[in-house]
């Protein structure tokens, strides 16, 4: 169980810096970390809440330059955007930083001298496609081309997105460049690699030791060891990066996801050198006894539990090796992916602008795909926010209310009857159940529990009727509902940060439930304790309310 002496590190995927991310990514990493982050906080824990903006690379470098301004304006532009956006999602970061931070391109320097000073670090040359009109070497994705398998016109270099099938460059026919769609020319280029191989055993040993690696993440792994690793180029020829540090590599820049990775340690320093303590962040790094959990989307497991713990290890910095990665499957829009091109999906920014916040989180956790992939559709939100949300939890918690100020003026009453006595068992056993599936990352689960609490509640009332009795028989029903009440907002702490402060003043306290303890669900609201007026949380979503948010997000696109 964490207390005060477990230190957390809560890691969150960085953020490409494109555009806003959509309602997936931010289930997928941003928002459950957060969620984590709060929970573990409430236990009592040390925990530090890092991320940011992965900045660099040629996407975004291209991006730019289509648009004629610099990478670095564009980028920091977006960041900038994309920070203040997660303040408004609530998101509890102790530090959201970024790639092109002083600390983090200092720290990846040092972090790849070293690498290369233990002799992970080999050079090569090879061969790679050129655009002489942009005059610049072109990754996989930026060359398009016919798919010898299928006869696809637009075959990626990596990939077919008609077959499937993988590619490399050089086997695509007609290949042109992504950017002009000028036929590319082969160059001769040196670049430095990582020796994955080197670590084969010891990445061996980290996975098969590693009991909490949930299954997806245990059998990728897996499979990919099993398949034997291959040294992964570090470099690469874009001018839009961190200049690479080797003897002989001036004019390179270290490969994006080799950088970014490292942001989780480089942002922890920040965060302490931001806070005056300097050495404070090798307390959580530098020590084995750290948990760190990254909340990432499937796709950057091997990224995680390979490649990073491999960085770690030949540095030879003692750093702790993540202890568990939390990856979602994917979350989809009426059964397709997000897909900004084809319009299909929602946006973080979009969102805001036509439901609170709390609704989303709310709706993106009863929706978080823990198991397989699910489908968000507004039905589907609307029926959460009516049912779970309205019907279920604001319903209970308004009805408790309302009988506390009409039958005992306002006040906690001290119970004095054995009526509802039995309900403690019904929080205690509710309270294990939550608290098991949020330190297991589970937090659908966890919500799922909630609820049930909410509507034994609602039935615990129904059954007793505590309005129909006299004030000493019912003191017994509202005294426990109460505590029922002061349960489920210390539970949904973590998942509606705003509402579940409101459901805590409307209980009478007036101090900041954050900084209550996970554990004080287990007890109950004072007798005594004053009790405002009480006021509904949520209200319900009509159709016309769904008709217009859909029209609003049409317009908010259409200005661009
Ligand atoms: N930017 C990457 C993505 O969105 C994730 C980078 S995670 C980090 O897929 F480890 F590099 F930080
Ligand atoms: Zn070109």
């Amino acid at each position: 169980m964490p207390g005060k002496e477990e230190k957390w590190l809560v890691l969150a995927a960085w953020p490409y810096v494109h555009g806003a991310p959509h309602l997936g990514n931010l289930i997928g990493s941003v928002l459950s970390a957060d969620i984590a982050a709060r929970f573990l906080r409430m236990r009592g824990a040390q925990v530090v809440f890092v991320s940011g903006s992965d900045m660099h690379g040629t996407p975004i470098e291209v991006e730019a330059l289509k648009r004629g301004v610099k990478p670095e304006e564009f980028a920091e532009q977006n960041h900038e955007y994309i920070k203040a956006l997660f303040e408004r999602w609530e998101i509890s970061f102790d530090n959201y930083s970024k790639t092109e931070s002083e600390t983090h391109k200092r720290f990846v320097r040092e972090f790849y001298t070293r690498v290369y000073e233990n002799g992970f670090v080999f050079e090569d040359t090879v061969q790679l496609y050129y655009c002489e009109r942009d005059k610049m070497f072109l990754p996989d994705r930026f060359i398009v081309g016919t798919c010898p398998y299928c006869g696809y016109e637009k075959a990626y270099g990596d990939q077919c997105e008609n077959c499937g099938r993988l590619l490399e460059p050089t086997l695509l026919i007609n290949p042109r460049c992504a950017i002009c769609g000028s036929p590319p020319v082969l160059r001769t280029t040196k670049h430095w690699f990582f020796d994955l191989p080197k670590l084969q055993g010891d990445l061996e040993k980290y996975i098969e030791s590693n009991k909490q690696l949930p299954p997806n993440a245990r059998n990728m792994s897996l499979q990919i060891l099993r398949d034997g690793l291959k040294p992964r180029a570090l470099t690469r020829d874009n001018k839009w990066g961190i200049p690479a540090p080797f003897p002989g590599a001036e004019g390179k820049t270290i490969y994006v996801w080799m950088e970014a990775v490292l942001g989780y340690i480089s942002a922890t320093i920040e965060y302490f050198e931001k806070r005056g303590e300097p050495d404070r962040w090798k307390d959580f790094w530098l020590d084995p006894a750290t948990k760190s959990v990254y909340f990432i989307g499937k796709d950057n497991i091997p990224f995680h539990t390979l490649i990073l713990p491999a960085l770690l290890l030949a540095s030879k910095g003692g750093y702790v090796l993540p202890w568990t990665v939390a990856s979602t499957e994917y979350l989809l829009f009426r059964g397709l992916k997000f897909s900004k091109s084809k319009r299909i999906g929602i946006w973080a920014d979009e969102a805001l602008e036509v439901f609170p916040v709390d609704y989303w989180r709310f709706a993106l956790v009863a929706l978080r795909p823990e198991v397989r992939d699910t489908n968000f559709t507004w039905e589907e939100f609307q029926r959460i926010i009516n049912n779970d949300l309205n019907d279920n939890i604001g319903n209970f918690v308004h009805r408790v209310l309302v009988l506390a100020q009409r039958k005992f003026g306002g006040e906690v009453p001290e119970p004095r009857s054995p009526r509802g006595e039995h309900f403690r068992e019904e929080i205690k056993r509710r309270y294990e159940q939550v608290t098991q599936s949020m330190e297991s990352f589970r937090f659908k689960e966890a919500l799922q529990e909630i609820l049930m609490l909410s509507s034994s509640g609602n039935s615990l009332l129904n059954n007793e009727r505590p309005w129909e009795l006299p004030a000493d028989e019912a003191s017994g029903v509202v005294f426990v509902a109460l505590h029922a009440v002061k349960a489920i907002a210390i539970m949904l702490h973590p998942i509606i940060p705003s509402s579940s402060q409101r459901m805590w003043e409307l209980l009478g306290y007036q101090d900041r439930i954050s900084e209550h303890s996970w554990e004080e669900a287990l007890s109950p609201v004072p007798p005594g304790q004053k009790l405002p007026e009480p006021k509904p949380l949520f209200t319900k979503i009509s159709d016309e309310d769904i008709k217009r948010a859909v029209e609003r997000i049409e317009e908010l696109r259409a200005q661009g």
